[in-house]
């Protein structure tokens, strides 16, 4: 299989949720989509999902910075070494209070969603270079504003954000354009998501706070707009936009709010 002149997408975590509906998005697109992930059963059943012809499969865990440049080596002999897109969208999440946390559950998030972040920026910088591409790191509201049980899950994402932000000025010099995703809650198995100390998932959670979840298929809508654009932030939801606005306008109001009613409060 190869690229054949297409335009080229490098997905982390394409087995499941948001990089999934991506890599079907990229793929009806006519795009040539990498797919990676640490799930080679998700992964084999992706590339059916988007045709077999329209991508090719690595199985990459993004905290291993040998295995991101095997990848991308490979997916290189077949694109030409042209890189139009590296989405950077692997995430872990555990949900608790931070006492009801392992250490394990804190090192897990610091480790997938910062460290293998970085990884892919720094890997995929040279096929970025080469194509004029554009890198996209998934982000999320919770680094918008610090959200109750989900403390150093927000922590990664703000740092998510910080990076792409700064990424953004560095990386123009190299031609290479940078996008963050911070999407609102969506449906994926993410919101599975419980920890050591607690029983409680997040889809517990939002169902008992009436919060808005998003369909995947809005979240792979915007990392294409954020693929074919110019901006630095997109938004999943309009929920996710309220937020962008009241974190910015009145953050001393949000965080009254939060204190009154944590947004994931049991
Ligand atoms: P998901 O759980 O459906 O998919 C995550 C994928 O990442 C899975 O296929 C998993 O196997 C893979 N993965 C986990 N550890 C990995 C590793 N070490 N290396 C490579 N792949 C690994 O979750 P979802 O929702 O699709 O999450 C995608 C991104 O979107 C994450 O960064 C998440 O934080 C972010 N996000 C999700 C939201 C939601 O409500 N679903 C909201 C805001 C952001």
């Amino acid at each position: 299989m190869s690229a054949d002149g297409r335009k080229t997408i490098f997905i982390t975590g394409a087995a499941s949720g948001i990089g999934l509906a991506s890599a079907k998005r990229f793929a009806a697109a006519g795009w040539f989509v990498g797919l990676s992930d640490i799930d080679a059963a998700g992964l084999k059943s992706a590339l059916v999902a988007i045709g077999p012809a329209n991508g090719a499969t690595f199985k990459l865990d993004v905290r291993d910075r040998q295995a991101w440049d095997n990848a991308l080596g490979e997916f290189g002999k077949l694109t030409g070494g042209k890189l139009d897109v590296l989405l950077n969208n692997a995430g872990v999440a555990r949900f608790g209070s931070l006492e009801d946390l392992s250490e394990a559950d804190c090192d897990i998030q610091v480790d997938i969603n910062i460290k293998g972040v970085i990884n892919g920026a720094r890997a995929g910088l040279a096929p970025l270079m080469a194509a004029g591409g554009r890198l996209i790191n998934v982000a999320s509201c919770a680094g918008l504003y610090g959200s109750p049980k989900l403390a150093v899950y927000s922590a990664t994402k703000f740092a998510v954000r910080g990076l792409s932000e700064a990424l953004d000025v560095e990386y123009a010099q190299h031609g290479v354009s940078v996008a963050c995703v911070m999407p609102w809650f969506v449906e994926t198995p993410i919101l599975n998501a419980g920890s050591s100390g607690s029983n409680e998932s997040m889809s517990d959670a939002l169902k008992k706070g009436g919060l808005e979840v998003y369909p995947v298929e809005d979240a792979a809508e915007v990392v294409f707009k954020a693929a074919t654009g110019k901006a630095l932030h997109y938004f999943v939801g309009k929920r996710a936009r309220q937020m962008r606005f009241a974190t910015s306008h009145m953050p001393g109001a949000v965080r009254k709010q939060l204190r009154s009613r944590p947004l994931l409060q049991a």
